[in-house]
């Protein structure tokens, strides 16, 4: 095994990823629930992700074609579908060798597809329902499923992402719902709608095919503090005190002196920085994790490492692990003070913290 000093790391649970997976799905029973794993599977890395949920899933999904290819080269040979379908007509071609599924929006990418009339994997016709950032309106269906051969139709789902699912009484899901159905029912094709919130929380907009992917590793996607089954952080980004020192009344932290003590405190110096995913404009007070209490963040995030006021913390020692978010302290939770969303915490974790797999 290489080298490795610095203790920082996320360890990925396995086991915890496929609990996730099965609470979500026996949700929707009816419904197929593909794992949504662009973005490196959110951060938690997608190739370990994709072979650790094959025999469980019925196929995969990714933003773009080259995350795909990623996949098949690592012999993941199920369905893999395309969210925002082939960007060029380059695509389309590296589409029809790998067997893509691929999800289509705009009236070039139909032009591609008319040039391949014998694509025989499924497509996907996305429907702008009120996003307003992909899609044909309702009333263009028609026309593009004129361009479709007839098999081509028989493998055809109509398919609409939600703006606003996360929103219990927002009315504008339940009209998105209404829209496909009415148009899936129309033209007699699948349908498909839910991602991780709609699958908790609109069990109308269940469908032929579910996409999930926050919930699957463990995350909340809506503001229900109790969800309706109890999901387990699939990452917990941890790494350990590296420093510890003294400081008076007024002496000062870090870079641009950001913060300055109001005591005597004890600070430790922690190996995180922004360039592992740790946010730079993370605010003074956000919470990690350390011998089971929560410490406040204390000065600037520096690229290497940040600085913890753990004055109130007993027994704190060098080489201490320090958990900045995960099974004890919530990616939520850190989310919130850092003004941004968990979605985005996990996919930032950079490729220069190294990934651990447990419970396979
Ligand atoms: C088209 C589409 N479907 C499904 C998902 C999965 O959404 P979530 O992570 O909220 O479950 C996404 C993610 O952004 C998406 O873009």
């Amino acid at each position: 095994m290489t080298h490795r000093s610095r203790k920082t790391q996320a360890i990925i649970n396995l086991s915890a990823l496929k609990n996730n997976y099965n609470q979500i799905a026996s949700l929707a029973p009816q419904s197929k629930t593909i794992a949504v794993i662009k973005a490196n599977a959110y951060g938690h890395g997608a190739i370990e992700i994709a072979k650790s949920l094959n025999s469980l899933v019925p196929a995969f999904a990714v933003a773009f074609i080259d995350e795909a290819i990623v996949l098949r080269n690592a012999g993941i040979t199920l369905p893999i579908l395309i969210l925002e379908g082939p960007l060029d007509k380059e695509d389309f071609t590296l589409a029809t060798q790998h067997d893509f599924w691929l999800m289509l929006h705009n009236n070039e990418q139909i032009s591609w597809l008319t040039q391949h009339p014998n694509y025989k994997e499924k497509l996907w016709l996305k429907i702008d329902t009120g996003m307003n950032r992909l899609g044909f309106t309702p009333k263009h269906a028609k026309k593009i499923l004129a361009k479709l051969t007839n098999e081509q139709k028989k493998h055809l789902v109509i398919c609409s992402h939600f703006s606003s699912a996360d929103e219990l009484d927002n009315p504008k899901t339940p009209a998105q719902i209404v829209c496909l159905k009415t148009l899936s029912e129309k033209y007699s094709c699948q349908l498909s709608l839910s991602n991780s919130a709609g699958i908790i929380n609109w069990p109308q907009s269940h469908a032929d095919f579910n996409r999930l992917g926050l919930a699957l590793y463990g995350a909340n996607p809506t503001p229900i503090k109790n969800m309706p089954m109890k999901l387990t952080p699939a990452m917990t980004l941890q790494s350990t005190i590296i420093a510890l020192r003294k400081l008076k009344l007024g002496d000062s932290v870090g870079y641009g002196e950001a913060w300055r003590a109001k005591q005597a405190s004890v600070i430790a110096t922690i190996a995180i920085g922004y360039a592992d995913g740790y946010p730079r404009n993370s605010p003074a007070g956000t919470p990690v994790f350390i011998n089971n209490q929560l410490a406040p963040l204390a000065g600037r995030v520096s690229m290497d490492m940040i600085t913890v006021d753990v004055t109130n913390i007993a027994n704190v020692s060098v080489g201490d692990v320090v958990e900045l978010w995960g099974e004890n302290l919530s990616v939520e939770v850190v989310a919130e003070h850092m003004n941004t969303i968990n979605y985005e915490l996990l996919t930032r974790v950079s490729a220069r913290v190294p990934k651990v797999y447990i419970n396979k």
